[in-house]
Order: C-alpha cells, then structure tokens, then sequence
C-alpha cells in the first residue's frame, strides 16, 4: 500500500566536503570506480539547471527524432543517475548503467572533481548545463520541499542562507559552476546555459548536435523543439516523473516541471535578499570569466 508508506528524510554524509546523501557516500568507493565507454556521453548539472530538459534533448537526438522510442522508459530508468543510491523505484544509477551496454546517456550532479576518473581517462563528451544561481534557488528550494528523497529544506528565509553559504546537497552553486566552467577547455565539455536554451532552442540544439558530430536535417530539429518543449514535457508521463510514488516525490506540494521561466525569483527574493545575494555574487563570482542572465 503506497500511501501508507512514508519516507523518512535521508541523513547526509561528505565527500570532499560535498554535502551528498548518506548512502552514496556509503557507495562512494563504487562509484568512483565506475567505468565508463568512450561511447558514453554524461550530461551534468547543477541540481535544477535544466538537466532533464537537456536529457530528452539528447535522447531525441540518440534516436533520430523518434519521439516513441523516448516515450520507452521514464527519464530515470533511460538515463542512469551515477552517483544516486535512491528508494524503491528509482533504480540505483550504477546498478542500472552496469546492466545497459554503451553508447549510454549518463547523468551526474556531482562537481567536476568528484567525477569518476574513468569518464576522463576515456575522453568521453560532456554536456554541462548551467542556469542562473537565482532561479537554481527558487527552483532547488520548491525541489526540496516536494522530494522527500531529500532534507527538507526549512522556511524560505533559512533555505536563502543555506544556499548562498553551499550548505545545500552537491555543496555550492557557485563552485559548482566554476569547477565546470574551468575544466571546460581541458576536457571535451559543451558548456550550455538554461536562459541560452529559452531564448532560442533551436540555436541551442544545434550547437549540441554539432558537438555530438549530428546532422539531422531540419525536420527532425522541429520535432526534437516540439517534443522537448515545457508543455510537452509537463504532460508526458515519461518526462515529467509523474510515476515516482507520492511518498517521494509529491507533485501536490510543487509539481517537478514547476514554472520553467526565467526570473521567477523576483515572486520570492526580498528586496534586501537580493541586494545580500549580488554582494555576495560579486565575492565570490570575483575573477571568473563566467557571466549569468537572471532575466531576458
Ligand atoms: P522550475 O522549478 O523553475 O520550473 P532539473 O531537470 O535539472 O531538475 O531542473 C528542473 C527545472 O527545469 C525546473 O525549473 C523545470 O520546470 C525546468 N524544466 C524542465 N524541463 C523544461 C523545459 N522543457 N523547458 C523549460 N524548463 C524546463
């Protein structure tokens, strides 16, 4: 009987001072011995960048534009999740990538150093997504509230703090974007950005098919802008995790396809949070070449 399941709220461990869920740091070892195929392509993320966007992406592409063959599985049980050790459903994401044969679709919320070596020793392609640290709060905080497979995240006042001092789980944006961004010329790393996708999808994911060497001609480009769309993710059952048990992820607190806009952060940053929130950007932004749009 699912509804009388409850899900307890899980403890949390570190690994190299990264806030991660308990039990994949009881897995730690495993995971980073993890080996990958240079087939295998890993898409990364900050939590909440859009990466389930950018995996549906790419899944169109993998298949040709055939949207029934992405309506094979849900986003979870396609694309493994490498370092999560998650309840019943949700398939644990190195039992699952061990069990598909390559060329696999990989996805990691981990900071670029915590990334199993194997995916470096092999020169596997990466996409990384990246989306203004303003809406990645917004967006983490309402995440947090519906996903019991994560702490709850208290009042919005105690989450804003959380956040900007990377007390969070996968540790802070901000060096989580750097990490990225710094690594981006020494390994082959599309590095894309949420409002750059909004803005023009199709420009967008042309730029992920070049980097994945595609040409899939105009038509299909169409179908793959259509499918991927908010709406049609929201409504389809395989993107939107809708068959995640209510005991974990609970739509009826904050849907997981929850607004898809940018700026919604001005509806729940104060005036005076936002004014603290660019001081300290600056900070710690200082002598980075990385620059973010919070609105269009
Ligand atoms: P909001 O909470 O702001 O709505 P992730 O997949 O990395 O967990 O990110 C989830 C965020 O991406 C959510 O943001 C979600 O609505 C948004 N998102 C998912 N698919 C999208 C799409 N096709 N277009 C725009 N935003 C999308």
């Amino acid at each position: 009987d699912l509804k009388a399941e409850r899900l307890t709220r899980p403890n949390m461990g570190h690994i190299g001072g990264i806030l991660l869920d308990e039990n994949t740091c009881n897995t730690w070892s495993q995971i980073c011995d993890f080996q990958a195929s240079s087939e295998d392509l890993l898409v990364a993320a900050y939590p909440k960048a859009g990466i389930t966007w950018m995996q549906e992406i790419v899944d169109m592409i993998h298949h040709g534009g055939d949207e029934q063959m992405c309506k094979r599985a849900p986003t979870y049980d396609r694309h493994p999740f490498i370092e999560i050790v998650a309840p019943k459903p949700v398939p644990s994401g190195l039992e699952l990538a061990k069990a598909m044969s390559p060329p696999r679709i990989i996805k990691t919320h981990l900071p670029v150093q915590l990334v199993p070596l194997s995916f470096w020793k092999q020169d596997c392609k990466v996409i990384y997504v990246a989306r203004n640290p303003k809406d990645s709060l917004v967006s983490y905080y309402h995440f947090q509230r519906m996903n019991h497979g994560l702490p709850a995240p208290g009042t919005w006042d105690e989450y804003f703090d959380a956040f900007l001092a990377g007390e969070v789980p996968w540790g802070s944006w901000y060096d989580h974007v750097k990490g990225w961004w710094n690594a981006k010329d020494r390994q082959r790393i599309l590095f894309t950005f949420y409002e750059d996708l909004k803005e023009d999808p199709k420009r967008e994911i042309q730029k992920v098919l070049q980097f994945l060497g595609k040409d899939l001609g105009d038509a299909v480009l169409e179908k793959i802008i259509h499918h991927t769309s908010f709406q049609e993710m929201k409504n389809n059952p395989m993107t939107n995790y809708s068959s995640i048990p209510s005991f974990i992820f609970d739509h009826s607190i904050s849907p997981f396809l929850r607004k898809g806009t940018i700026g919604d952060w001005k509806n729940h940053f104060s005036v005076a949070q936002n004014e603290r929130f660019d001081e300290d950007y600056e900070k710690k932004m200082s002598g980075t070449s990385l620059k973010f749009r919070s609105e269009l």
